[in-house]
């Protein structure tokens, strides 16, 4: 494939495909073969590209798909995938027409939003719902027992309406102390137990209870950020039971090569001036591409060797020092590695002070990304112009 006639400017994320599928491969063989793997493929797959995770994890052998909304639920159905895709947040319960029509499984967590379902729905629909239980995290779900028996109650009296899952989502599955997670997860089983019929999935673990608690197992899991090669949180990295391999890296082509004298400066502001005679290279990505101003000062890879970012971050370029003089054209990694360096996603995360699930997610659409698979160009996603473009 000529990724050239795709894109025209040197800056690309790589998404190396046999790492999500060797990452999965690995924790369902930590699983147990009855528990299914709901792959969450939301937010684009965390930055990484949705349809070509979701193609990747349904081979792998996830069942179903998971996403935060209708739209990228929609998305996926345009894109060719037939497979079940749960909707993990609010949908809107004027939308559910569409929703079964898809056959995409909705969220459901008011008692009001299941009758206004129900006067709308068409007469010979099924809408395919998963209950959600609110045993700790505060955000979505029903909290008690009354909720839960009047909610059960609109099921049974109406076909349309097919119970499909239930679940709940851990606040702390990611931390060493489990007095919070013991808290959600026997709340979860007091709500299952006081059911009269218990729904076909029972699922509450994202990855890190997922690979931490098999207790919390039930017969699903929900698996995010482990299948893309990182660890769910710093604190429980060493303790996890599998390897995994990071399949989002980030690079850039050097567009332009100067030679600084000492006091020249660099960039909006002028704050970075040269201590002495450096080389400076220019690169195209910049903060509109996700790359943001509190990345100054973050190392890039240059022919295997760390170059600082200096000066500020502009919209659409930043500048690095360079080790020495390179050709105009020498690839930089933002994230990856050359050589015997690497650059983690975990370091860009630690760098701006936040979690390693933020940092692909950031990286906007105008960043192509190219699919690899045994070393080769397979696929790739250029938002901004049609895939049937030809130039
Ligand atoms: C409800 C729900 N389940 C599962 C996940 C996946 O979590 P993780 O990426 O930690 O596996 C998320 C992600 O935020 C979520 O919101």
């Amino acid at each position: 494939m000529e990724e050239q006639r795709f894109f025209f400017r040197d800056t690309w994320a790589e998404v190396d495909l046999d790492r999500i599928q060797n990452n999965l491969t690995e924790i369902s063989a930590h699983l147990s073969k009855d528990v299914e793997i709901i792959a969450v493929v939301k937010a684009n797959a965390y930055g990484h590209g949705d349809f070509q995770v979701a193609e990747v994890a349904l081979k792998a052998g996830a069942s179903m798909l998971a996403v935060a909304f209708m739209d990228e639920a929609l998305a996926l159905r345009e894109k060719g995938i037939t497979a079940p895709i749960l909707v993990l947040g609010a949908s809107r319960p004027g939308d559910v027409n569409i929703a079964a029509e898809a056959g995409i499984i909705l969220t459901v967590f008011q008692k009001e939003w299941l009758k206004h379902a129900q006067k709308i729905l068409k007469k010979d629909a099924a809408l395919f719902l998963h209950l959600k239980i609110d045993t700790g995290m505060g955000r979505l779900g029903i909290r008690t027992e009354g909720e839960l028996k009047a909610m059960e109650r609109l099921f049974e009296e109406d076909p349309r309406l097919q119970l499909h899952g239930i679940y709940t989502h851990f606040a702390t599955a990611d931390e060493l102390d489990d007095t919070y997670f013991n808290r959600q997860l026997s709340l979860f089983k007091d709500m299952l137990s006081i059911m009269n019929h218990q729904p076909p999935v029972v699922h509450t673990s994202n990855s890190a209870a997922a690979l931490m608690h098999p207790a919390a197992r039930f017969n699903a899991v929900r698996i995010g950020i482990v299948m893309y090669g990182l660890a769910p949180s710093v604190k429980i990295a060493p303790e996890l039971p599998v390897v995994l391999q990071e399949a989002f890296t980030l690079h850039s082509r050097i567009v332009h090569v100067k030679k600084l004298e000492k006091g020249d400066k660099v960039s909006y502001g002028a704050t970075y001036e040269a201590p002495e005679k450096i080389w400076v290279g220019t690169l195209p990505i910049g903060y509109a591409d996700g790359w943001i101003r509190r990345l100054q000062g973050q190392e890039v890879l240059v022919d295997g060797k760390r170059s600082p970012i200096i000066g500020r971050i502009c919209m659409d370029q930043c500048m690095v020092r360079l080790p020495y003089e390179v050709p105009v054209g020498t690839v930089a990694t933002l994230i990856g590695s050359q050589e015997h360096e690497s650059i983690s996603i975990n370091e860009i995360a630690c760098k701006l002070e936040t979690i390693n699930y933020e940092v692909p997610c950031i990286i906007t659409a105008r960043v192509p990304r190219l699919y690899m698979q045994k070393g080769k160009l397979v696929s790739l996603s250029n938002p901004l112009l049609d895939e049937k473009s030809k130039y």
